[in-house]
């Protein structure tokens, strides 16, 4: 069995690169994780000004310069602001011309719910680009972009993100026929992994770092992990298959 027959899904976080102090959500973390041989990479995207950005935080601070938030400025300006520290916040566009067909893309769509947002998604990737839909598969935590993204497209695989055990546990998944539902880390119980694999979707964890939780994860049945440290699961699953 090879790591892409695994029946667990290593996702590259952000781009992955962390262990080689790549910044997130940049085309050289990207590059990096494709290199190592990861089959899915997430990237975090805003439409800022009907235009698809990388990028993660609401407002500036922790990676670029400032507090502001990350919607008072054009595109131009984000990344002119962005180059002056010598950080590349890359376009889509850009991010679907790095992986080619070398990687399934997991966009995970932040900002505002916008019908816009969706809509640009769907357009740049089966118009633009017109990815297979089992190159790409469409995330957020706002169930409502997720419910608007079938409506418009049902064929994309869709993730649907939660931070919490919510009461009715993996029950989200069922309206929008989510491809995976993604659970924080420190929401994982067994009842819910249970209860995601009864309704059919997969069970994704993010952001699993740690090769104790990665080995825990693996035990309780997960389908897959996002990490910034895609070299830690691949050696794990590497060393499981032998
Ligand atoms: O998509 C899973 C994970 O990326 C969600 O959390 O904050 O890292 O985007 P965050
Ligand atoms: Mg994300």
């Amino acid at each position: 069995m090879t790591l892409s027959d695994s029946p667990i899904t290593c996702i590259a976080h952000r781009g992955g690169g962390k262990a080689v102090n790549l910044i997130e959500n940049t085309l050289a973390a990207i590059e990096y994780s494709l290199e190592l041989g990861v089959t899915t990479i997430e990237i975090d995207v805003w439409s800022i000004q009907g235009k698809l950005l990388a990028i993660h935080d609401r407002r500036l601070g922790r990676i670029l310069p400032g507090d502001e938030n990350i919607m008072n400025f054009s595109v131009s300006e984000l990344i002119e602001l962005a180059s002056q520290i010598g950080v590349q916040v890359p376009t889509l566009e850009e991010v679907i011309g790095v992986i080619g067909d070398r990687a399934e893309l997991n966009i995970e769509i932040k900002g505002p719910n916008c019908a816009h947002t969706v809509a640009n998604v769907i357009e740049a990737m089966t118009v633009e680009h017109q990815l297979p839909y089992d190159q790409f598969l469409v995330s957020s935590f706002d169930h409502h972009q997720i419910h608007t993204l079938m409506n418009i497209n049902p064929y994309i695989r869709r993730g649907v993100l939660v931070e919490g055990v919510p009461l009715d546990l993996a029950q989200c998944c069922e309206p929008l026929k989510a491809y995976f539902l993604g659970s924080s880390l420190d929401f994982v119980r067994q009842g819910m992994i249970d209860d995601c694999h009864r309704r059919g979707s997969k069970f994704w964890v993010f952001t699993v770092n740690h090769i104790d939780d990665m080995r825990h994860l693996c035990a309780m049945g997960v389908d897959g992990m996002f990490t910034d440290y895609p070299e830690r699961l691949m050696n794990l699953l590497e060393f499981h298959q032998e």
